[in-house]
């Protein structure tokens, strides 16, 4: 089991962000990446559809044989963790949450930015995590969406004008407020890091999840005893969509770094 690929899933192609991570903390390890490009964006899903394609692709993947699941989606965490937890008990599963604990306690100013899919700014998840981070601490909060971000990302204009004049219209008033970190809350906007950076310069220090779920999920793999076996060659990664693998290819190779082979799955949430 511990040779098995650990299984990672997202809405589409930003939880390419997550497994770039898990490829560096985990270097020994192959991976088995899942994107619902048929479905995506989940963002503006209803809560019972965003847990019930989230159930689908993770069976899936449990019966490819994966030996862990990481959902590398923040939207899909929101609605389907403790769902799938149930449903799907003695599988490690790790799911991932906005990083707004590390904002506000890192902030100088008192203010933070969070940007999230609407799915997961209304979702108690969030919610709960500003009430136990945030508000305990007086740190204001500024919240920001837009269903436009993750469709950009997911056709390979993150670093575009387009992303450039969304992001200076949602991001402007967090920058008048002055906040000083914002929270990137869905596994898509790493890559929107440049055309942030273009737009603000050192407004903002960036922070998002794919780091700490990486981490976490080398805890979790070795408590369950399935981290694998000291010299195994991993990094050996299959990529598999449930729509056209034909034009996800491009997309996910730019976001990769290198070409990849990309597969259609028989997976149909
Ligand atoms: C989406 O599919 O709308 C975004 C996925 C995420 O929240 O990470």
């Amino acid at each position: 089991m511990s040779q098995a690929t650990i299984g990672v899933f997202d809405s589409g192609v930003g939880g390419l962000s997550v497994l770039a991570e898990l490829r560096r903390e985990l270097p020994q390890e192959s991976f088995t990446y899942l994107a619902d490009t048929a479905h995506v964006p989940y963002g503006d899903r209803s809560d019972e559809e965003i847990r019930r394609l989230t159930e689908t692709a993770a069976r899936y993947l449990q019966a490819r044989g994966c030996k862990a699941l990481v959902v590398a989606c923040n939207t899909a965490s929101a609605y389907g963790l403790q769902h799938l937890r149930q449903v799907l008990p003695d599988w490690p599963i790790v799911g991932l949450v906005p990083a707004v604990k590390p904002a506000a306690e890192r902030t100088r100013s008192g203010v933070i930015g969070v940007m999230a899919t609407p799915a997961t700014l209304r979702g108690n998840v969030l919610q709960d995590l500003l009430t136990e981070w945030a508000v305990t601490r007086g740190v204001e909060v500024m919240l920001t969406t837009s269903p436009q971000l993750v469709p950009l990302v997911e056709r390979g204009a993150a670093d575009s004008d387009d992303a450039r004049a969304l992001l200076r219209e949602l991001l402007r008033p967090l920058a008048e407020a002055g906040a000083d970190q914002l929270v990137l809350g869905c596994t898509h906007y790493p890559y929107l890091v440049s055309s942030i950076r273009r737009e603000f310069g050192e407004q903002f220090t960036l922070i998002d999840s794919g780091r700490a779920v990486a981490r976490q999920t080398r805890r979790v793999l070795d408590a369950a005893g399935r981290l694998a076996p000291e010299g195994t060659v991993g990094g050996i990664i299959t990529y598999l969509v449930t729509g056209d693998a034909q034009a996800a290819q491009p997309v996910m190779s730019q976001l990769v770094g290198e070409e990849v082979t990309v597969q259609a799955s028989v997976c149909t949430p």
